[in-house]
């Protein structure tokens, strides 16, 4: 079997258009304009490529983007006061503070100071409680992503096999409840897991996000399973010349997609859908704000 490529840079670009026809009509209709604010400490360069990207989406779409960049060294006090004063501006819908934080800064203190209804990032603890309850909440982006991609390729999900390797609370532990949501048989495995390329091998939906690169060789995977590649890892490559690197997922992409019924690429799959995702809860955010 080789597998189907389950292009996420198509589905985001889709996703994206369907948000800004939305901005537009909000502003059209109502005279509002959505508007995302992204707090970036310090100078990760990682985090500065996430940050400049998602600015630059959000104004493509036709939102407000407030970019507050502080020091690395930056008090709490100040990082929480500002969060404050974006709690109470009208004209801010959503807030991100860009993860990880300066270790001198309690991110879960930071996180948990963002007004629930404007964290369009779902980490605040009041948002994960709803969505562990089924409630209505914000729903973190990139499992969020990964759900759509998964609903487009089965339209139904109920009864299936999904395993989910990695527990972090951004993907692991959310994309979970989400699928559980959907009716999954759901298994979460991480580094502890016995037998982890069993249990991998009894599910029809694979989400790979653990970090590590090529972790889950094709031989884990069962024939025609679905799999969500989450990880980003950037590898050398010294095939493309000295010093030069690639970008490689959790999943090991050649031997999983001569296995697979659908994967997604790295790049090029769940990354895109991260940032549409995002503005599509920055917007959903504008909305209930606004009735
Ligand atoms: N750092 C890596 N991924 C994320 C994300 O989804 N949100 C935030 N705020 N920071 C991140």
């Amino acid at each position: 079997m080789v597998a189907q490529v389950i292009d996420g840079k198509a589905f985001a670009a889709n996703v994206r258009g369907q948000v800004g026809a939305h901005v537009a009509k909000l502003k059209e209709e109502q005279g509002i304009t959505p508007g995302l604010a992204v707090v970036l400490v310090g100078e990760d360069p990682a985090s500065q490529v996430y940050v400049r990207s998602k600015g630059k989406m959000t104004v493509e779409v036709g939102m407000n983007s407030y970019e507050h960049k502080l020091d690395v060294d930056t008090a709490e006090d100040v990082l929480l006061a500002l969060i404050d004063k974006l709690n109470n501006d009208p004209a801010v819908h959503g807030i991100l503070v860009q993860l990880p934080l300066p270790k001198h800064l309690n991110e879960d203190l930071v996180i948990n100071s963002i007004d629930p209804a404007k964290d369009v990032d779902g980490f605040h603890i009041s948002n994960v409680g709803l969505l562990g309850t089924g409630q209505k909440s914000m729903v973190p982006c990139t499992p969020l992503g990964c759900l759509m991609m998964l609903r487009d390729h089965h339209g139904s999900l109920s009864g299936l096999n999904a395993v989910v390797v990695g527990r972090s609370n951004i993907v692991g532990k959310p994309m979970a409840q989400l699928l559980l949501g959907d009716s999954c048989t759901v298994t979460i495995a991480h580094s502890r897991t016995k037998d982890l390329p069993d249990v991998v091998r009894a599910a029809d939906i694979v989400v790979a996000a653990v970090g590590r690169p090529e972790m889950l060789p094709g031989d884990w995977i069962k024939e025609g399973a679905t799999v969500i590649d989450v990880g980003i890892n950037r590898i050398d490559a010294p095939e493309k010349g000295e010093g030069k690197t690639r970008l490689v997922g959790d999943v090991h992409y050649e031997s999983a997609a001569a296995v697979a019924g659908a994967i997604t690429p790295v790049p090029g799959g769940v990354g895109p859908m991260t940032i549409a995702c995002l503005l599509a809860n920055t917007l959903t955010a504008c909305c209930r704000a606004n009735g």
